[in-house]
């Protein structure tokens, strides 16, 4: 088989519909300087070769190898069971597609918490292994030490706040985070840690808009959103659940723009059907 090595050219930038012209390859640095230019920024999960490559050729600015892959791809209840080996699997897999995207990746429950020497050790595997090119991590000043030692290291890391699906557990629920005062000042605080320790970007989920587009004006670092409001510097999705590839989970901030699920479940039937009646395949089908 012969495999055709493509070729990122200006020409191809130009004709996608929303992707900056001007950024070859997305670094930290570009999104940093995107917010401060005022350009919003398009994130989108991937876990695979196969959906990466057509995120990073739609122009997408950063893929995030997400720990959703516990519930997308694994079927788990939450994202608490996935692995760090299962991660750098997806993780690597998704670099081998990448020509202009930033590849970001979560560390998984269970692999940075209990230490800030085994955070580091976790991010390094994730960087050597994978060939990622940052770490996300989910807390605030809990985490201080070791997102600091990871920095320590070069490693970039994006921070995640608001809800922080690894803490189910300790919340209980799946709603929106830091209504009540107390919470959203926590909120604040911990988002001003994370840019002066050196976060590159933070991950606000499910948190009130008015309170998301506060944090993304106090502080210089890129806030992406989900779940939370257009005031932020970037809007962050679970890529099959905006092209409708999952269909029972239908939360407000989900703009969906296929519906895979009908259409992929319409297709396999009919080709059943086709097996089936003896019309797959047919002469031209066929050696
Ligand atoms: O794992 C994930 O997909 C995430 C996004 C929802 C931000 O952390």
């Amino acid at each position: 088989m012969i495999f055709k090595i493509s070729t990122f050219t200006h020409q191809s930038v130009t004709t996608m519909s929303t992707a900056k012209k001007e950024y070859k390859r997305i670094t930290t640095k570009t999104l940093v300087d995107m917010k401060k230019k005022g350009e919003k920024i398009s994130m989108l999960t991937a876990y695979d070769y196969t959906m990466a490559k057509i995120v990073d050729s739609a122009g997408i600015d950063v893929i995030l190898v997400g720990d959703s892959a516990s519930n997308v791809m694994a079927g788990h209840e939450t994202t608490l069971p996935i692995t760090l080996d299962q991660m750098i699997y997806h993780a690597a897999s998704v670099v081998r597609a990448i020509e202009r995207s930033l590849v970001v990746v979560d560390l998984p429950f269970g692999s940075y918490q209990s230490d800030p020497k085994e955070a580091l050790r976790s991010a390094i595997r994730i960087m050597k292994e994978s060939g990622g090119h940052a770490v996300k991590l989910e807390g605030g000043k809990e985490i201080k030490e070791s997102i600091k030692r990871i920095l320590n290291a070069g490693i970039p890391v994006m921070g995640h706040l608001g809800l922080t699906p690894q803490s189910i557990y300790k919340f209980g629920t799946y709603t929106v985070r830091a209504k009540e005062e107390e919470e959203a000042e926590k909120l604040i605080q911990d988002a001003m840690l994370l840019e002066k320790a050196g976060c590159f970007a933070v991950v606000l989920e499910k948190v009130p808009a008015k309170l998301a587009q506060e944090i993304a004006e106090k502080i210089s670092i890129p806030v992406i959103g989900i779940g939370a409001g257009n005031g932020v510097d970037g809007q962050v999705l679970v890529v099959h659940d905006m092209i409708g590839m999952t269909h029972e989970f239908n939360p407000r901030f989900l703009r969906r723009y296929l519906d895979l699920y009908t259409d992929m479940k319409n297709a396999f039937a009919k080709y059943s059907a086709d097996v089936k009646s003896g019309d797959f395949p047919n002469d031209n089908e066929q050696y």
